[in-house]
């Protein structure tokens, strides 16, 4: 036990699903596991076991942002035994390729967060998703027909930025797809205790056009967005 996280050891399987809201860490876990059992419930950020296609599998909201992200993945890899992490969430659009709707598989993670920034001393590590668990997913994605983009984006800690997409330029013109808050931690510690991380994520806010998801179209999003994380986390 944590002082975030009231599971016991061996709560947690293995495989971990990382969703940023804890109500979607419950509708997960109700909606695609069978057998799911509650293993915490500190704060309100739930996590949840069961099994999927009959393989050991779990859920855990980590809030938003990396802090938040950091606390539980570290727990998760040090305290839990867990060795392979997806994050299944939402990104903005940072690229007209990318159209709201579409899978955004994040190969890298650049960041502004101090949780990468000051860590490497002369260096800037490069946060880089687990190579097996991108393939499966982009595999995942292509037998679903859907359209996935694999591809850098931008863990942001700044949602409400003063400058607006104007501070995005730069790595909009690297050729980066999306921005969201979460990404560039997860892979950071899974790098630094030797475990497999990817994130997979909806578009769901353009910041070049201004579209945004409809309510119907966000609910078979998330579906299809859980089906390629759990493919990949499982092997499924
Ligand atoms: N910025 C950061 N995170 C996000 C966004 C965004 O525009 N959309 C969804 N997650």
């Amino acid at each position: 036990m944590t002082p975030h996280n009231n599971a016991r050891p061996g709560d947690y399987a293995e495989a971990v699903l990382l969703p940023g809201d804890p109500l979607r860490a419950k509708w997960i876990a109700e909606t695609f596991f069978e057998d799911a059992k509650c293993v915490n419930t500190v704060r309100n950020c739930l996590g949840f076991t069961g099994t999927f296609k009959g393989k050991p599998v779990s859920v855990q909201a980590t809030g938003m942002g990396q802090p938040s992200t950091a606390i539980y993945v570290h727990e998760l890899l040090n305290v839990y035994d867990v060795k392979t992490l997806v994050r299944v969430g939402t990104c903005g659009g940072l690229n007209t390729r990318v159209k709201v709707r579409d899978v955004v598989i994040a190969q890298t993670a650049s960041t502004d967060s101090t949780i990468v920034k000051d860590a490497f001393g002369p260096y800037n590590f490069a946060p880089a998703a687990d190579f097996g668990l991108l393939r499966a997913a982009a595999d995942a994605a292509e037998a679903k027909g859907l359209t996935a983009h694999v591809g850098g984006i931008l863990s942001s800690d700044i949602f409400y930025h003063p400058s607006g997409a104007e501070a995005y330029a730069r790595l909009m013109a690297h050729g980066v797809l999306g921005v969201e808050m979460e990404a560039a931690s997860l892979y950071t510690l899974a790098a630094r205790h030797g475990a497999r991380a990817l994130t997979v994520c909806t578009m769901t806010d353009c910041l070049i056009t201004g579209e945004e998801i409809d309510a119907d179209a966000r609910q078979t999003s998330l579906v299809d967005m859980v089906e390629i994380g759990l493919a990949a986390a499982l092997g499924v």
